[in-house]
């Protein structure tokens, strides 16, 4: 299979310096943005922000649906101002965003911040069903918060599974005083994604097939910051495929000291990442810096859907060519021969160049670090202690609110499907009902149905645990909306009586934890900040199938405020394009809606 890949990119490579700082942003992208609209950024270090902070920046964001090839096959791509991934979001600590999203997609839409706490705006966590009714067709909506973290974070679409269709995009909050700012001279930014050829909602229907006895869809492809290498031979008559799509590439001057922020937006598939000759320091992990210990230079980085790291790479080897790689772990995905597009020609490695400035235009003849390394159970994340965070912060220790929830695959007898739920419910979006306005209007909890899969608890200054049972043979990555939290224990087994020791001395502290099959993990929060939160696996087709809980923090202290007005309209604008959908949208092929 390397073999193959090697023989593309010969001809990817040819003339790549060219092509080095060009994006795949349209041109007419431009005349939308606004003159606050970002600049594009991919394969360029971030720009130094200079304005003064706290500051407010704005944002405007078109969405719609674009013809794009990212790894050579051309397919429409749900994209932010034209772009795949979407535009940078780059502001300090401290800052507030305006961010004004227009749809134009043809279908409704939502944008999570995936990570932001939205401390006292939970309504603009852009869940749709949960925090705010989905933004319909034709419709402007502004998110509008402020930023009391720092770190690496992604937006997505957080309606059905159209993130998977392209809508994603980074955001990057500066912090003078982190710890490790002045231990590099520049700072880049990677995007690591599965890719398919055909839409999420295709996909995901032929998912919820009556009888379907497969697993999840197989993706095409995988991309680096939105780049792969489709091999178009494979591709079918009638489809328009370009061979020679430059691989990304970023530029290193010998000498010099580069963070890399890595960002998983994927759907389903877990990376393990590398760049030949250069190990890499871990330095952050989701928003919290991390302790400088022996072992936290590693020579592969594992990362799962929805996780961030940075890593520090000190170009200090001879100049050439270096391949960056992006596996994706074939023995991580479901096989089955007859789940969906299980007959994809994927290359399960998607390469980039480390370019050093001075080496000529030669393709890299570097090799590969061997893997799998020592990670303890297949398809798991980066070893714990590689991860403390670099400041001591205790695990709390007085838990005032427990829940024990259990993973659990349900047949739906009707369609005679296996879905998945946590304890027992799968759980069901109610669009143009958000649970954020059930608890406003102060709704009994014994009202809500059991497919809402609430879980709430009231005590003020309180300390929540969760303890998660993974009893499947599946890895899940599990996100939790609105916090951080402490990983207190994880490991094999499923008897809650039997879990492992706890660590509440400097547990690993992030928002988003890749759960390996027949485990367990206890996570602890501090609940300090009232909303409605989600708690799901971040595979989208799980997520989509109902592997979601929503936690409602602190609902007699929520409900004292109040929604927006413009947040409340939305749900109304909604309701009444509901009534027109039929007859006055063209709705993409194959949308979702459909299903609706
Ligand atoms: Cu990035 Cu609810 O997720």
């Amino acid at each position: 299979m390397k073999f193959k890949i090697f023989s593309i990119l010969g001809v990817a490579l040819c003339g790549f310096l060219a092509a080095v700082a060009t994006t795949i942003e349209s041109e007419e992208s431009h005349e939308l943005q606004s003159r606050f609209a970002p600049k594009s950024y991919l394969f360029d270090p971030l720009p130094k922000l200079t304005e003064s902070s706290p500051t407010t920046r704005y944002y405007n964001f078109e969405l719609k649906v674009k013809k794009l090839s990212p790894d050579g096959f051309e397919r429409p791509v749900w994209t932010f101002n034209g772009q795949y991934p979407g535009p940078l979001i780059h502001c300090n600590k401290g800052d507030r965003l305006v961010i004004n999203v227009t749809n134009n997609l043809g279908e409704p839409t939502a944008i999570h911040w995936h990570g932001i706490y939205q401390r006292g705006t939970n309504w603009y966590d852009g869940t749709a069903g949960q925090t705010q009714c989905p933004i319909p067709n034709g419709v402007s909506f502004t998110y509008n918060y402020t930023l009391e973290q720092s770190g690496t974070y992604w937006y997505h679409s957080h309606f059905v599974t159209q993130y998977v269709d392209g809508l994603v995009g980074p955001l990057i909050i500066q912090d003078p005083d982190d710890p490790y700012y002045h231990s590099y001279q520049e700072d880049y930014l990677i995007t690591l994604s599965d890719w398919y050829h055909s839409s999420s909602a295709s996909l995901f229907l032929q998912r919820v097939t009556p009888h379907y006895r497969g697993f999840d869809p197989y993706p095409d492809a995988a991309l680096i910051s939105g780049r792969g290498q489709y091999n178009c031979s494979s591709s079918a008559a009638g489809s328009h495929c370009n061979p020679n799509v430059t691989p990304a590439i970023y530029n290193v001057q010998k000498g010099k000291k580069y963070r890399f922020r890595i960002i998983s937006t994927s759907a389903y598939a877990h990376f393990v990442f590398s760049i030949d000759n250069h190990p890499l320091k871990v330095i952050e992990v989701e928003g919290i810096p991390v302790k400088d210990v022996s072992d936290s230079i590693v020579k592969v980085l594992p990362i799962n859907v929805g996780q961030r790291y940075s890593v520090i790479l000190n170009a200090n080897q001879p100049i050439t060519n270096y391949y960056i790689r992006a596996n994706i772990l074939e023995s991580c995905l479901d096989l089955k021969d007859y789940s969906i597009n299980s007959n994809s020609s994927i290359n399960y490695t998607s390469i980039g160049v480390l370019h050093y400035l001075g080496a000529g235009r030669n393709k890299p003849t570097s090799s590969p670090y061997i893997f799998p390394l020592n990670y303890p159970i297949s398809c798991s994340g980066l070893n714990e202690s590689v991860i403390r965070p670099y400041e001591d912060r205790p695990a709390p220790t007085n838990v005032t609110d427990r829940f024990l929830l259990n993973i659990t695959i349900i047949h739906n007898d009707e369609d005679d499907i296996d879905i998945l739920g946590i304890n027992n419910a799968s759980f069901v979006s109610t669009f143009g009902n958000p649970t954020i306005q059930r608890i406003m209007r102060r709704e009994n909890f014994a009202d809500f149905e059991k497919t809402q899969n609430v879980y709430d608890y009231d005590t003020p200054h309180g300390c929540v645990e969760i303890i998660l049972l993974n009893p499947l043979n599946a890895f899940h990555p599990f996100h939790l909306h609105g916090h951080s939290f402490w990983l207190v224990a994880s490991g094999t087994g499923i008897d809650p009586e039997n879990l492992t020791t706890f660590n509440l001395v400097n547990p690993v502290i992030r928002d988003t934890v890749i759960m390996p099959g027949k485990s367990h993990m206890v996570i602890r929060y501090l609940a300090d900040n009232p909303g409605v939160w989600a708690f799901h696996c971040h595979i989208e087709w799980h997520r989509e199938l109902g592997l979601v809980a929503q936690l409602i923090e602190r609902p007699t202290e929520f409900s004292n405020q109040s929604l927006p007005d413009f947040v409340r309209e939305l749900c109304m604008q909604y309701d009444s394009s509901k009534k027109q959908k039929r007859s006055t949208f063209t709705l993409p092929k194959d949308s979702m809606v459909k299903r609706m």
